[in-house]
């Protein structure tokens, strides 16, 4: 372990350099720094009040959708006061990667770390006591030290931000222990502002992040903002698995060139997933956890630093990645809950430009993800939470409702419209009267006894004479091949869709026998009708959607293809040589406004999204560079 020289400090080193700005100003002065430091023109919704009610002292939980700008609200209010800023986040590669950000802004931060050298610590704990960072990025575990404690309480920290709050409470889908520490924190450092962000809280997270982690006294009742979940730029959409393949090279034929996310339930999987795309003449790679550390770290890198990789991979991979141009996520398999779900497509568009979503499933991943859960090790209260986040996955998958109300709907946001911007808004699923299918299955679940599973009940719906159903005599019954009119896939689908309206419940400890449940009884009597959606096998319309999205993402029409990637062969070379990510030189969208606008002076890149004080010191003249030559080159004097 590390030994840190925390006892060579002197006063001199500690002296408090407070820089308290009147109250009034603090919201201007926030918007002058967004401009000039973050290059940014405006707050994005939520930003600015949630900024001003931290520059007033007062704790803040704030529950903001994946990728909607919560860094920035500890990250300006940290450049605005006195003191240190502890930045508290579950993983080190989240913390690196806002660091490597926050310092091609000009900032000072740094994270410190079990997987810095010693001398790389030992720099970063003389800067906190010398008073030069601005913020100091934490690992969870660390503030549980003796000496780190020690350290910090001499620092003059004003403030404590706690990112991936749900990270704290055991009901989150991401529990981590050592955020239990922060609570003791509070008493080691005296009363100390603190402020809690995350994209997954449900009522129940929320009450158990504010119970354990902020100061109780009621006169300091942290202010609670929930910014909703929606994420309007994606696009939404599931499909039943029938040829995996095929449907995934379909999908990514239409993002050519583009940045993406393939998640796969196994190792194995993303190894093969990786290998076929690279077949297809993708550029893909794979990550795991069974693969050595130095390279998942180069995989990651290449991902991070090149244009248009495609990284196929298990949950792993993502969490705390600020990509900001990932243009699509894919599950090729279920996800592991409706959580899990919102925050791995969460990773598509965080420039707030157009991204697209697509998740596979199969009757065989729900059956995989419940044995997970039975088979686990988590307590009987956790195996119920669990099991009702895979059900309302399930439902999500095989809803005939727009899916972002449905989404929506399970953090509680009732009360949206239909989106316009999901497979089943674009009229790609139709509804149907499902019926008389419905009657059809579940009588074949009642005249054997409610003691089989989907395979062998197909079989007797479909006539099928398989051994089984000659052992059990089932060719005897009235139902043996009632239901030649729909193929295996559709009743897999109406099987699923059943269980997703409540009609039957699937037995999950044996062998994924149903039975019915007591909505399925009234339809079966012909009480009651239900409406079932005809799976769509290959998704009509998709193509010219995602043409859409593609050209969206360029903007309307004015922006010069040639010059962008000119421009980003540029920024490709930048971040090689300096071996940061793409996007810590600048984000796409900086370079599509550059394509576009075509600006010819320094003043004019200073105006571009993206480009503060910093970046137009350190690469003004680079991209002036790029779209002068441009500008100058036959091909294009022709096209003029
Ligand atoms: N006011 C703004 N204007 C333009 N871009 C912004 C603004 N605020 C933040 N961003 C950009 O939005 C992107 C996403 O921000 P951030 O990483 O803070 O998301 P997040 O809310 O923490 O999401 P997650 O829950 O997934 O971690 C970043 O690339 C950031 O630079
Ligand atoms: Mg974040
Ligand atoms: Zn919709």
């Amino acid at each position: 372990m590390d030994q840190e020289p925390i006892t060579k400090m002197t006063d001199e080193h500690l002296t408090p350099k407070p820089t308290s700005l009147p109250p009034m100003a603090d919201l201007a002065a926030a918007q002058s720094l967004l401009r000039t430091v973050f290059g940014f023109a405006e707050f994005r919704a939520g930003q600015a009040e949630i900024m001003e009610t931290i520059l007033a002292g007062r704790d803040v939980l704030a529950v903001m959708p994946t990728g909607s700008g919560k860094s920035l609200c500890y990250q300006l209010p940290a450049l605005m006061r006195g003191g240190l800023t502890i930045v508290v986040s579950p993983l080190i590669a989240l913390m690196r990667n806002q660091v490597a950000q926050l310092r091609g802004y000009g900032i000072a931060a740094a994270s410190l770390n079990s997987t810095n050298g010693f001398d790389e610590n030992r720099t970063i704990v003389e800067q906190i006591a010398r008073g030069e960072l601005r913020l100091a990025y934490v690992a969870p575990e660390r503030l549980a030290k003796p000496e780190t404690v020690a350290l910090l309480r001499r620092a003059n920290v004003g403030l404590l931000a706690v990112d991936e709050a749900h990270c704290i409470s055991q009901w989150g889908h991401d529990f981590r222990p050592d955020y239990m520490n922060l609570a003791a924190l509070q008493n080691e450092l005296g009363p100390l502002q603190t402020i809690a962000f995350t994209a997954t809280a449900d009522a129940a997270t929320r009450a158990d992040i504010l119970s354990r982690l902020f100061r109780q006294q009621p006169q300091e009742q942290p202010q609670v903002f929930v910014h909703g979940f929606d994420r309007p730029n994606l696009r939404l959409a599931m499909s039943a698995r029938n040829h995996g393949r095929s449907q995934l090279a379909q999908f990514i034929s239409g993002h050519r060139g583009d940045s993406g996310i393939i998640y796969c339930a196994s190792r194995r999987r993303a190894e093969d997933i990786a290998a076929f795309l690279r077949d297809e003449g993708v550029k893909s790679l794979h990550y795991h956890a069974g693969m050595d550390a130095a390279e998942r770290s180069r995989n990651q890198d290449v991902f991070l630093q090149e244009d248009g990789v495609v990284m196929a991979a298990t949950i792993a991979f993502g969490m705390g990645i600020d990509k900001p141009d990932v243009r699509f996520v894919c599950h090729h398999d279920l996800p592991n809950n409706i959580e899990s779900y919102y925050q791995e497509i969460g990773r598509a568009g965080r420039d707030g430009l157009p991204a697209d979503t697509l998740t596979l499933f199969s009757t065989g991943d729900i059956g995989l993800r419940r044995r997970q859960i039975e088979e686990g090790a988590a307590s009987d209260d956790q195996k119920r939470v669990d099991r009702l986040r895979l059900n309302a996955l399930v439902a999500l998958c095989e809803s005939p409702r727009c899916r972002r109300q449905t989404l929506l709907g399970y953090f509680g946001e009732t009360g949206a419209s239909a989106c316009g911007n999901c497979d089943i808004c674009a009229g790609s699923v139709a509804v149907v009267d499902g019926t008389i299918a419905a009657q059809k299955a579940m009588s074949a679940i009642v005249r054997t006894g409610e003691r089989f599973g989907t395979e062998h009940l197909i079989n007797l719906l479909l006539g099928e004479e398989t051994e089984a159903i000659r052992n059990f005599r089932h060719d005897a019954l009235p139902t043996f091949g009632v239901g030649k009119e729909h193929d295996r896939n559709e009743w897999r689908s109406i099987f699923r869709q059943l269980y997703a309206a409540g009609m039957l419940s699937l037995d999950i400890t044996g062998y994924g026998r149903w039975t019915i449940q007591p909505a399925g009884r009234a339809v079966l009597k012909g009480q009651a009708r239900i409406e079932l959606r005809r799976q769509a096998v290959t998704a009509p319309g998709k193509k010219a959607a995602r043409k859409a999205a593609a050209t969206a993402t360029l903007g309307e029409g004015s922006a010069d293809h040639a010059l962008f990637e000119a421009l980003r062969a540029r920024r490709s070379a930048l971040a090689k040589a300096q071996a940061v990510p793409a996007y810590v030189i600048l984000p796409d969208r900086s370079l599509l406004e550059m394509a576009r606008g075509k600006p010819t002076t320094l003043g004019e890149i200073a105006g571009i999204h993206g480009v503060g004080e910093m970046k137009l010191k350190l690469y003004g003249e680079e991209f002036l560079d790029v779209i002068r030559r441009h500008q100058a080159s036959p091909s294009q004097r022709r096209a003029d």
